[in-house]
């Protein structure tokens, strides 16, 4: 029993509900990504017990994200930080949106959603974009694709399975040999409004794996997913010679008729009449089904009437019976070929037989070929070698005269150097005089000069010295002046006092002069 299988076996806490060759698969398919730190979105949580399988079996993973549009999922707790609910319908933008800002890409993303066709479609249209490259897009519970419930029903082209179905299609979009894109093959989808596909993303799917109920999509880089080139080894071919010379060819698929993709869809919508049908057929509108899925798929084949329109349910039956008919011309075919394969056989190896004669014949024309190939090829070297020393002998003769005119360029050369070099040892000697003479006048100005400047010097020195003598006898004659200056004015005070003083008394001025006479011997 894998490790998986043991995980769910043994597992407690919250339910999880899965079939067991699921759990099988999942153990082959999971395991390199076991202990890898890994991205895991699982769309429908319900009792969320999934979640704990994954966080226990992936130990290793970074993120593991449910989805779930019931409001129930809200009150889900985990212990392991890791696990994370986006509680919203997982086929919106808005809720994709959520579920991105958790984590931008993931490595393995299970529907285990709605099951109905178009969310399933229109979820893997906006998650198969985030897968990363070598990851795994699985789709559970797709028996309800064959359920008009599901918006299912065998051979409904609208029905999820239909859907997966196309992406092997998809997958060989190499050998189609129809000038038609991957994307033009869903063009039904995007005319529903389901969901439009880039030709880039398509060009991604490695491959679609079918089990009982699951859809594996694996993801990788467009390049890988080409055939690449043919490998042809080995030389032998005794059998069949057909793969001799393919070795690193593309396939190149021949061109087809382009058929009718769309033609049990393009006839019926005109025919359908989806008022008619629901208003006809009370179980179908109680079903909430696509009524006109519910025709394609069930409905059809049960013999309900797609319109009440007369006449489009004459040309209905018309085209029933020409089909009926084609189907019969095709039975006689197959009939003739039943009665006459002995014939065609023996035609058809008479052909092979032909063919394998000229294949003979034509090798022999090869092998010719080939002879003559290599007698053309001895000419050709001959001939090359002809060649070769006619060129050689060119190149001595060649060498010889370049040499020859080099000879005489450089004696040339020689004798207008020499006369270049006495005409520069001419004017050398002319500009050595010019030179002294020029030195000699230089000598005399600097003499001249230098007697100027000693002869102006001596008077500077003579004005120099009177100056200061000047200045010497000025500063006597200054201090002379001032101190006579200072006498006269004490003077000039005093004069200035004894005539007031005599002025305001007139008489004892008078006395005291007399006065001052007498005392000094002098008669009045
Ligand atoms: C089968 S259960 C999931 C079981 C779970 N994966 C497990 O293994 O135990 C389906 C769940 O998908 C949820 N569901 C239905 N439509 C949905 C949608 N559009 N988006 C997200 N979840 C959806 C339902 O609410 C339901 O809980």
């Amino acid at each position: 029993m894998s490790l998986l299988e043991q995980l769910i076996e043994t597992h407690t806490g919250k339910t999880t509900d899965k079939w067991s060759l699921y759990v099988r698969e999942y153990a082959r398919l999971f395991e390199p990504y076991r202990d890898q730190p890994i991205c895991l979105l699982e769309i429908g949580v319900q009792n969320g017990g999934s979640l704990e399988v994954w966080s226990d079996y992936f130990a290793q993973a970074r993120v593991l994200v449910g989805c779930d549009i019931d409001e129930g999922c809200r009150n889900l707790t985990y212990a392991d930080s890791r696990v994370h609910v986006v509680v919203g319908d997982a086929s919106t933008v808005e809720t994709r949106d959520q579920i991105l800002s958790i984590s931008a890409t993931f490595d393995i993303i299970i529907d285990d959603g709605s099951h109905t066709a178009s969310d399933i479609v229109k979820s893997f249209a906006l998650y198969f974009e985030r897968l990363s490259e070598g990851g795994l897009y699985i789709v559970e519970d797709l028996h309800c694709s064959y359920w008009q419930n599901y918006q299912g029903g065998l051979h409904n082209p609208l029905s999820s399975i239909h859907f997966f179905k196309s992406l092997c299609d998809i997958v060989n979009h190499q050998s189609w040999g129809l000038p038609m894109s991957r994307r033009e093959l869903l063009t039904e989808f995007s005319k529903q409004d389901i969901a439009e596909f880039s030709e880039d993303l398509l060009a991604q799917i490695h491959s679609v794996e079918f089990l009982n109920s699951i859809c594996v999509v694996r993801k990788a880089a467009a390049p890988n997913n080409t055939l690449g080139p043919r490998i042809v080894r080995g030389q032998e071919a005794f059998v069949d010679v057909g793969p001799l010379g393919l070795d690193g060819q593309d396939l190149v698929a021949p061109l087809q008729c382009m058929p009718d993709l769309a033609a049990p869809l393009n006839a019926e919508p005109l025919l359908f009449d989806e008022d008619f049908y629901l208003s006809n057929y009370p179980d179908v509108a109680a079903a909430g089904v696509n009524a006109f899925a519910h025709y394609l798929g069930n409905g059809k084949s049960e013999g309900r009437h797609p319109t009440a329109d007369r006449a489009a349910l004459a040309a209905l039956q018309e085209a029933k019976v020409w089909g009926r008919e084609q189907a019969a011309v095709l039975a006689g075919i197959a009939e003739f070929v039943a009665d006459n394969g002995d014939a065609l056989t023996q035609a058809i190896e008479a052909s092979q037989k032909q063919l394998e004669f000229w294949h003979l014949q034509h090798a022999a024309r090869f092998d010719q070929l080939t002879q003559m190939s290599v007698e053309q090829e001895d000419r050709e070297v001959q001939r090359l070698d002809k060649l070769e020393l006619n060129l050689v002998g060119m190149r001595a003769e060649l060498t010889d005269k370049l040499s020859e005119l080099l000879m005489a360029q450089s004696l040339e050369l020689a004798g207008s150097f020499e006369a270049s070099q006495s005409k520069l040892v001419g004017g050398q000697a002319e500009h050595a005089v010019q030179i002294a003479f020029l030195k000699n006048e230089q000598a005399k100005q600097a003499e001249q000069a230098q007697r100027q400047y000693e002869s102006l010097h001596g008077e500077f020195i003579a004005l120099k010295t009177s100056f200061i003598q000047i200045n010497a006898a000025y500063w006597d004659a200054k201090q002379t002046y001032e101190a006579c200056v200072a006498e006269l004015r004490e003077e000039l005070e005093a004069e200035r006092v004894r005539l007031a003083w005599r002025s305001a008394h007139p008489l004892k001025a008078f006395w005291r002069d007399l006065f001052s006479r007498k005392t000094a011997g002098v008669d009045a």
